[in-house]
This record gives structure tokens, C-alpha cells and sequence, in this order.
């Protein structure tokens, strides 16, 4: 379970520009309220793997009112900022985010009644031994929810999507939903379901797109300086791209553990 980029301040700074303070994935509350449609999560012990600033953990922790809500990611400058933002919002009580290293989860079984997951799971490359991780930590009848990134096949990657990949310079396993519904049955998984979310991320790209070089340009540059931000500009009109031929995809998981 390895990871070799930095989601450092620059990158950090621009994706809370483009999608709100706490996110570094596209959707921000709305999105995942979605990924955990009808789940009563009262009083349950809810792990957010990848948590990355803390946006989604602190807003199941407001709406859903879980007893105790654990993020956890690889990245210590992320872990410190989504710390600091749980204390300012007071949810620091039952909202903690500790860095962890790639690998084995460091939890006893049965730990937690829910795994939640936003756009992480994309940068662990062994799905496998990641589905068996995430089985062994819930507790029976415990539920699996996440959004995560795909390839939209197993074919081998074009030269646009190695294009892409290179540019945004981020550690990824991409892995087709096939390979996810492989793991996660064969973890133990029952239930498992998936929601496709492509259209719907491809058409916010193209519109970020256009944020990016035009609206938000201002305000954006001032905070990364103009180098990066027309890097950024690049990956994202790669990402454009791949989105538009549906090689890179995206949706929602759901698996029950029995
Ligand atoms: C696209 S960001 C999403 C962050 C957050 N879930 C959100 O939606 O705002 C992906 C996050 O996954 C983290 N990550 C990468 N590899 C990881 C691993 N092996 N275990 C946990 N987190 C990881 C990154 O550091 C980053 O913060």
C-alpha cells in the first residue's frame, strides 16, 4: 500500500480553493452525503481512510453523529491541518486523525462499524490485501462505503492516461471496478455494489477547467504562484481528457462484512 506523492501546501491549497476548505476531493459535502445515502451511522465507530484535511470526516461527524470518527492518512501536514480544523470546529471530543504508514491498518479487528473512504483508495495499489485489511477491522455486519477513482478497464494504460499520471506526479493504483469487486468478494464482502459517478466527474472537470485558468485564477495564483498553477492548468486539461474517453472513471462502493 504504497503512495509517492506529496499532497503538499501548494497542492493542498489550490484543491481547497477548487473544492472547499477540508476537501481534496471533488463534491465536498453534497458528494459525500451520497456515498453514505440511507446509513444510520448513531453511535457507530466510523474509520475515514485517506482523510486527508478532514472536510468529509468532520461533516459526517456533524450530520451523522457517530460515536467516534477516526481519519487516518499517510501524509503528516495533512493529518496537522485536519487536527487543527477538527479543534476549531469543536468536534476535536469525538473527531481524531492520526498519520499512519502505508501497509497493514494499525487497528484490532472488529474495530469500527464503518469505513468510509473518499477518492484514497486510488493511491493503494494492492486492492486485494487492502480488502482484506478493511475486512478485518469492521465488525460483523459492518459497512464498507466509499467514492474512489478507477481505470475504466484492466487494457494497458493509453499514452494519454500515462500522460496524465505523469503529469499530476500523484503515487496512483489505478485498478479497473472489476478488480474491486474481485477484492472485496474475495476479502468477504456481500452486497457489493458500485455507483458510477463518471458523467458526473468529467463534466465538474471541464468546468474546474475553466475555473482554473479563468475565475479563479486570481486568487488561486496568489496562494501557489503562477508556475504551479499552469502546471496544475496542464494536468487538469489531461484529466479532461481521460475523463472524456471514460479510460479514467470514478463511483461509489457499498459492501456489507456478514
Ligand atoms: C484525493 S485525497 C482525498 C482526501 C479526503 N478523503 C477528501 O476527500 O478530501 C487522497 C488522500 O489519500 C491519502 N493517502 C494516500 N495513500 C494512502 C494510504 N496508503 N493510506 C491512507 N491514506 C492515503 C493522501 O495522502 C491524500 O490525503
Amino acid at each position: 500500500m504504497e503512495q509517492t506523492q506529496d499532497y503538499d501546501d501548494k497542492l493542498v491549497a489550490l484543491l481547497e480553493v477548487l473544492w472547499g476548505d477540508g476537501y481534496l476531493s471533488p463534491g465536498g459535502d453534497h458528494e459525500t452525503a451520497l456515498v453514505l445515502d440511507g446509513l444510520d451511522l448513531r453511535g457507530k465507530r466510523v474509520l475515514d481512510l485517506g482523510c486527508g484535511t478532514g472536510g468529509c470526516a468532520m461533516f459526517i461527524a456533524a450530520e451523522f453523529e457517530p460515536a467516534e470518527l477516526i481519519g487516518i492518512d499517510v501524509e503528516a501536514g495533512v493529518v496537522a491541518k485536519a487536527n487543527d480544523n477538527a479543534v476549531a470546529a469543536g468536534l476535536s471530543d469525538r473527531v481524531s486523525f492520526l498519520q499512519i504508514e502505508p501497509g497493514p491498518l494499525p487497528f484490532p479487528d472488529d474495530r469500527f462499524d464503518l469505513v468510509f473512504s473518499k477518492d484514497s483508495i486510488v493511491h493503494i495499489p494492492d486492492k486485494h490485501a487492502l480488502a482484506r485489511e478493511l475486512f478485518r477491522v469492521l465488525a460483523p455486519a459492518g459497512v464498507f462505503a466509499a467514492s474512489d477513482w478507477m481505470s475504466g478497464s484492466d487494457a494497458p494504460p493509453s499514452p494519454e492516461l500515462l500522460h496524465y499520471q505523469q503529469l499530476e506526479g500523484l503515487g496512483f493504483g489505478l485498478a479497473s471496478p472489476d478488480v474491486y469487486f474481485t477484492a472485496l468478494r474475495g476479502a468477504g464482502f456481500e452486497q457489493v455494489s458500485y455507483v458510477d459517478r463518471t458523467a458526473w466527474l468529467a463534466a465538474r472537470s471541464h468546468v474546474e477547467l475553466e475555473d482554473l485558468d479563468g475565475r479563479l485564477r486570481p486568487v488561486i495564483e496568489a496562494r501557489v504562484g503562477r508556475e504551479f498553477l499552469d502546471h496544475e492548468v496542464e494536468v487538469w486539461t489531461a484529466l479532461c481528457g481521460v475523463f472524456d474517453t471514460c479510460e479514467l472513471g470514478a463511483g461509489h462502493w457499498r459492501a456489507i462484512k456478514p
